[in-house]
């Protein structure tokens, strides 16, 4: 009697592709925000005959990645770059990350000296209305007339 044999999944094999509703219900992004992602260069999908993406499951990796990075206020552009930085535009490793995420705690941390520098300026403005170019330091924000040193710089 002949027995059946039952083949062993080929595990050289390589991972299966994911279609973008797939990348979409698994990552937590809109099918339409990963098409934005892509227009911008951050992602990139193979196309099958029928002109469908896909892409590999490092994919998720990546869009965590960028996703996370948007969180702290990082501007796509700047993500972007950060992506193309890569060798042969790996998903970023752990190592990529603690790097990355180092340089742009600098820039946070440069981010929220700024706004606390606002708001401690918005604090003055609040009550009172002038919008004044002498006076108001959000009105002149660059505070352009110091260069020119102090004391009056208007004329009647
Ligand atoms: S509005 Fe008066 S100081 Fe800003």
């Amino acid at each position: 009697m002949a027995s059946a044999i039952t083949p062993l999944p080929d595990t050289r094999a390589p991972a299966p592709e994911l279609a973008v509703g797939d990348v979409a219900a698994r990552s937590g992004v809109a099918v339409s925000t990963l098409h934005f992602y892509e227009s911008k260069g951050l992602i990139q999908a193979a196309r099958t005959g029928g002109n469908q993406r896909r892409y590999p499951r490092a994919i998720l990796r990546r869009v965590a990645f960028i996703k996370v990075a948007q969180r702290v206020g990082i501007p796509l552009a700047e993500i972007a770059e950060a992506l193309q930085a890569l060798p042969e535009g790996r998903t970023p490793t752990a190592t990529d990350w603690r790097r990355l995420s180092r340089e742009w705690r600098a820039e946070l941390d440069e981010r929220i000296r700024t706004l606390t520098q606002l708001r401690n300026q918005l604090d003055g403005c609040i009550g009172c209305g002038c919008l004044s170019l002498k006076a108001c330091p959000l009105r002149n924000a660059q505070d352009a007339l110091s260069q020119e040193g102090p004391g009056p710089h208007f004329e009647d």
